[in-house]
């Protein structure tokens, strides 16, 4: 009788772990990246939001976060963040960074980790095109948009 609750609780953990790694595991081969305890993750991610941001908000960070933003990423953000760029050719809804909804986090941490590793096949990860230094950079940019 004990062994076999023991086995069953042990069986709804594995499943619900299994379902986990698996989701994320598919999130991962989208983006292309590998999957990490950090990997970003819908509703947010604890690991992720630990990251502390090294690069202080300046009004220089703020500058540079912004000319990468209108390079790389207004075609589809749209150019006040609005999420109407109309640029996202996979059909996904590029994210508004004027709401105060952040899909995956709203950490700093985590709003690193969704541009580091990206999130789906429109919001590809930027870890190849960009240092981390100017993806804190975007992070701090970022904030400047969002309504308080
Ligand atoms: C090809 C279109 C496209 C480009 C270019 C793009 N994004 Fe995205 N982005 C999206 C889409 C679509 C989503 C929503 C993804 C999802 O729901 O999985 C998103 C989501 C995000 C998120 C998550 C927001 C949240 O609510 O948690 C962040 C942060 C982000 N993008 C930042 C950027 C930055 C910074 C750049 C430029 C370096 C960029 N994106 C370039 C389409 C794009």
């Amino acid at each position: 009788m004990k062994l076999i609750s023991t086995g069953s609780a042990l069986c709804v953990v594995g499943v619900v772990l299994g379902s986990a790694v698996g989701w994320r595991a598919e999130a991962a081969a989208i983006q292309g990246t590998s999957l990490t305890s950090r990997t970003p993750r819908r509703g947010g991610n604890p690991e992720a939001a630990k990251l502390q941001n090294p690069v202080a908000g300046t009004p220089e960070s703020i500058a540079g976060g912004q000319r990468t933003y209108k390079l790389l990423c207004a075609r589809c953000h749209g150019i006040e963040g609005r999420g109407d760029g109309g640029g996202a050719g996979a059909g996904g809804q590029p994210a508004d960074f004027t709401d105060a909804v952040w899909d995956f986090g709203g950490s700093d941490g985590e709003i690193f980790m969704a541009i580091h590793d990206g999130t789906s096949a429109d919001m590809e990860s930027y870890a190849e095109r960009l240092s981390q230094t100017e993806i804190w950079h975007l992070v701090n940019y970022l904030r400047t948009l969002h309504k308080r």
